[in-house]
């Protein structure tokens, strides 16, 4: 079995103890990993401070851009190894954890990009006064990384900040930390001096709250559940330090009568089937124009019967999901739900005995699911989809913002001014028209608005997230020239 270490410092250290990875298909162990605790966090830690301090805060803008463009050739470069890697640990479709991989590479090059172009403002105040910012980085920046998509999420994260010029602790989640551990050693290869990349895995409760309540991180950003996401808001908020929070949604596409139905359908079932729904952004809720309901949740019902389940490296529609206690929590759901509203498909583990072992459920369709439901308000994080109706635009505005949460959106409709009426009503950090999905562009802001968190990620928003303005005001002499 292969064995998985620490990184820190540039070292690979084995830690006190290790754990057991599954393979969510099976259920079977297939690596061990370090378990790193507060002492892996600790070294972690200082080991960031000094390359920090050393180079990595000095190193010309260029050199560290060279770097993280080479840290994306080598992801490409890994591709196939890396997506093999990432199905394994996460149960995820082969074509999805190599579209995840060429994602990560994007986010490298992305943000080496964006970073020789981050220049500061000079202020205009008084004819004696010479003003001007400077994009400082925090220091040491701390990574809180979930287990539904470790090499694009930590990639995510991790390249705005080091591009910033920061130093990282990245801790990835139990259930798949192999990918951000071979994001590290790539990192090494590519050039990154040692210990401006340390990446700790280790349980949330160890490792996580270590680092969370650490007074010598500088910036910390968290993506998970909402729950957790408190936690370390209050560790963080013990030392002022700064939390950025992604903390997943119920996202709702809203499809008006008059849209393209057809072109809808495979969108609006990717969106949900994707990772098995376990994706902060997915399509967890449908809402459609009455007239249009029999229609859309017929085709919905046919599509979802033919996904086809298995093993993620077997390429099917869709993969297992992530652990025994994922599939409870979805289960349970499922059981409340039907108490709620009318399951119409799935509803339960698929009946096939070569799945039997491994964390399989069913693609799921509620139907006439009323909006105080439940299933209709909390995330699920599973393959289940929850259909409401709505008959004009302003109950379908007030049911999309039934929710707590406020990621991602969608509005369906071939009318110019009801896509954009309803875009500006939604509470959400994105919305989409007659498309849908955040996975694709590292180039657009992405974050949440009410309990799906604060700060925004990707895009030239998400360099700043990871950069402090210094204000240097300089009194000029003008008579003594
Ligand atoms: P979680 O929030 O426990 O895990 C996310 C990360 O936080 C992992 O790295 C974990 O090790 C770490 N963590 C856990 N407890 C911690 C603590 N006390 N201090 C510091 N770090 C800690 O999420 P979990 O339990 O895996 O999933 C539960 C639910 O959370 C899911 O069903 C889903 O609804 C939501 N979720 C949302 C995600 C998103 O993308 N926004 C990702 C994962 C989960
Ligand atoms: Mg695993």
């Amino acid at each position: 079995m292969t064995r998985y270490p620490v990184l820190i410092g540039g070292e690979e250290v084995d830690g006190q103890a290790t754990f057991a990875d599954l393979d969510p298909s099976t259920g079977r162990e297939f690596a061990e990993v370090a378990r790193g605790g507060p002492d892996e966090i600790d070294a972690a830690v200082a080991a960031a401070r000094d390359a920090l301090e050393r180079s990595w805060r000095r190193t010309k803008v260029a050199v560290r851009a060279r770097i993280l463009r080479r840290i994306s050739e080598f992801i490409r470069r890994d591709r196939d190894l890396l997506a093999d890697l990432e199905s394994r640990d996460t149960g995820k479709p082969l074509r999805q954890a190599r579209s995840d991989a060429d994602t990560a590479a994007r986010y490298f090059e992305f943000y080496a990009s964006a970073v020789e172009t981050l220049y500061g403002d000079t202020i205009p105040i008084d004819s004696d006064l010479f003003v001007y910012t400077l994009r400082e980085p925090y220091g040491v920046t701390a990574h809180i990384i979930p287990w539904n998509y470790p090499l694009q999420i930590g990639a995510r994260t991790v390249a705005p900040a080091l591009a910033a010029g920061n130093c990282c602790v990245l801790k990835p989640a139990e259930e798949a930390p192999l990918t951000a551990i071979q994001l590290g050693r790539i990192g090494l290869e590519a050039g990154l001096p040692p210990g401006a990349l340390n990446v700790v895995p280790g349980f949330g409760e160890e490792a996580g709250a270590a680092l969370a309540a650490h007074p010598g991180i500088d910036h910390l950003s968290f993506t998970g559940s909402v729950e957790v996401g408190k936690l370390v808001s209050k560790a963080a908020a013990d030392n002022v330090t700064p939390v950025t929070l992604e903390l997943g949604g119920k996202s709702p596409n809203v499809v008006f009568a008059d849209a393209d139905i057809e072109a809808a359908m495979p969108v609006l079932v990717n969106s949900i089937i994707q990772n098995a729904g376990q994706t902060c952004s997915a399509g967890s809720r449908l809402l459609v124009e009455a007239s249009a309901h029999d229609r859309i949740v017929g085709e919905l019902v046919d599509r979802f019967q033919h996904v086809s389940l298995g093993p993620g490296r077997s390429d099917p529609d869709m993969g297992p999901l992530i652990s025994a206690t994922q599939l409870d929590r979805v289960a349970s759901y499922v059981e409340l739900g039907k108490t709620e509203a009318r399951a119409v498909t799935g509803g339960g583990p698929p009946h096939d005995d070569a799945l039997k072992d491994g964390f399989f459920f069913m693609p799921t369709v509620f139907d006439d699911v009323p909006p105080t439901a439940v299933i209709a308000r909390e995330e699920i994080f599973g393959p289940v989809v929850a259909v409401s109706s709505f008959t004009d635009l302003g109950e379908a505005a007030h049911l999309a913002n039934g929710t707590d949460f406020g990621l991602v959106a969608a509005v369906w409709t071939r009318n110019v001014n009801t896509a954009h009426t309803v875009a500006r009503e939604i509470r959400a950090g994105q919305v989409f028209v007659n498309t849908y999905g955040a996975s694709g562009g590292p180039e657009m802001p992405f974050g949440g608005v009410k309990r799906s968190g604060h700060g925004r990620e990707k895009g030239l928003a998400g360099l700043l997230e990871f950069t402090q303005v210094k204000t240097v005001a300089m009194k000029l002499e003008p008579g003594r020239a």
